[in-house]
């Protein structure tokens, strides 16, 4: 049974997944800059990727798709290849359009309110065909990876960051989503905070349903410790960040599969 603080606790945090009710005057509306679509870190090394997905798809089906997505968390030896990879990035945060003039918005291979889109993918890879294993970027706009850079004792830290879940520290590609809460908060302001967190889940469903049609298995991860996850990425988390704010949001392993 919750003590009394816990059950306040839990009823405050209720209201997050409700409505609101009070009209919203957002920084939007009151004419203040747009944030920026994208993060970028001008990486070390660029790696372009390639938006042919032909010979990447092994099965079409789409019901049988969703028939076989489980949470898969054992792979087998197999690395992914780069065309893999780049299907995932692609099916979970791909750009197919990019509109307006000063105030611009992405419309992307997931739904987001408002296409806000107020997420930025990470990867820890360790299995991939022609890269290195360490931290990644995607860059949604130019459909690129860049590389950030290795982690030391990467195993060990993403372990320790993620629940000590070492099947996803040890799985080919970590998926890592961070959220930067201004760019939905500058059109919906205190709307935002649950619509991020339903934009979300669509990110991974795709990540669930594209790993199925190419024989990789997937596991959402929601159980990491928050500090350590933020500070293993760079992100500053101190308050005067505001708009710039960032941290882990949500996170994916995912892996080679055997087939049936
Ligand atoms: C928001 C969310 C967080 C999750 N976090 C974890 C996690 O940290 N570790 C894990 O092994 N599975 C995690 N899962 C996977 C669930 O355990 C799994 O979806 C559930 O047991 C149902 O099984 P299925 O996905 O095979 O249908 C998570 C799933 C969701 C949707």
């Amino acid at each position: 049974m919750a003590d009394e603080n816990t059950k306040i606790k839990i009823m405050e945090l209720r209201e997050i997944m409700k409505a609101p009710t009070e009209d919203i005057l957002s920084d939007q509306v009151k004419d203040l800059p747009q944030p920026p679509l994208e993060k970028s870190f001008k990486g070390k090394k660029i790696i372009p990727l390639t938006k042919n997905f032909e010979d990447v798809i092994k099965n079409n089906d789409f019901l049988s798709l969703i028939n076989a997505r489980t949470s898969k968390r054992k792979y087998n030896e197999e690395a992914l290849t780069q065309y893999e990879l780049s299907f995932l990035l692609w099916s979970t945060q791909g750009i197919k359009s990019i509109v307006g003039k000063e105030r611009k918005a992405t419309f992307r291979t997931v739904p987001s309110a408002g296409a806000r889109h107020p997420f930025e993918t990470y990867l820890f890879i360790n299995k991939v065909i022609g890269l290195q294993p360490g931290l990644y970027h995607y860059m949604a706009t130019e459909h690129q990876l860049e590389y950030l850079g290795s982690i030391e004792n990467q195993a060990e830290q993403v372990s320790e960051a993620f629940g000590g879940q070492n099947f996803f520290a040890n799985a080919p590609v970590g998926f890592v989503w961070s959220v930067i809460p201004y760019r939905t908060e500058w059109r919906y302001s205190n709307h935002a905070q649950k619509y991020a967190l339903v934009d979300v889940g669509h990110v991974c469903e795709n990540l669930y349903l594209s790993c199925e049609a190419i024989q990789c298995g997937a596991c959402a991860i929601g159980a990491y410790n928050q500090p350590l996850a933020d500070k293993l990425l760079g992100f500053d988390t101190s308050p005067s960040a505001d708009k710039e704010a960032e941290f882990v949001v949500y996170a994916a392993a995912v892996g080679k599969v055997d087939g049936n």
